[in-house]
């Protein structure tokens, strides 16, 4: 499995997941975040400031883009015959590719809302009670920075999440 964005919010989840399940997993990040994507266990890395992924010649089950860097057209190439296109932050060309893709075989892209099923959300937090699923978190802010915050994300520069802490009076 390849992560397109794997030092993001989504990403070091995504990284940390993919492994439990018993994936191979290249993360995909800049030069700064390398050691960040190796310690969730990430097997291989790609700086994408040096190497575009799509000229190794590797090709991948599942490439998972967290950014909105690539498109279905442009990442097949490095699909295997059945691979799938997980566009996370995928565009419009992309979100039709997923409705036509039953009518498909081969390369297919998903995307859309994700089911949010208890099942789903009760493992994930049985994960995380277990220390298998680790949060990476790199700011704090206080609910009177929520503008900063905000501004914060917005860079896409974020590792891991943000948090905002909301005070509990009483
Ligand atoms: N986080 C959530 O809870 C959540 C929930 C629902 C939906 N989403 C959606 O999921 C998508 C991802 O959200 P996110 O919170 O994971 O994003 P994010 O944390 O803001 O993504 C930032 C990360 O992306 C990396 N990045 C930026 N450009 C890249 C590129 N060209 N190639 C590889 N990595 C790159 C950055 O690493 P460098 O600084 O090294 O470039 C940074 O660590 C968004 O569309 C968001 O709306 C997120």
């Amino acid at each position: 499995m390849l992560i397109i964005g794997a030092s993001g919010g989504v990403g070091t989840a995504l990284v940390q997941l993919a492994k439990q399940f018993g994936a191979e997993v290249t993360g995909v990040t800049s030069t700064t975040n390398l050691d960040l994507v190796v310690s969730l266990g990430a097997d291989r890395v790609i700086d994408y400031t040096k190497e575009h992924f799509t000229n190794s010649g590797k090709t991948y089950d599942i490439i998972a883009d967290t950014v909105g860097e690539t498109s279905f057209i442009r990442c097949k190439p490095a699909l295997k015959p059945k691979g799938r296109l997980l566009a996370i932050a995928g565009g419009l060309p992309d979100m039709l590719a997923a409705l036509w893709a039953p009518m498909t075989r081969g390369r297919r892209v998903i995307a859309g809302p994700a089911d949010e099923r208890p099942e789903d959300v009760r493992q994930l937090a049985e994960l995380a009670k277990t220390g298998v699923l680790r949060p990476v978190i790199d700011r704090r802010y206080d609910f009177t920075q929520m503008a900063e915050a905000h501004a914060y994300v917005e860079t896409r520069r974020k590792k891991g999440s943000v948090v905002v802490n909301v005070g509990h009076e009483g």
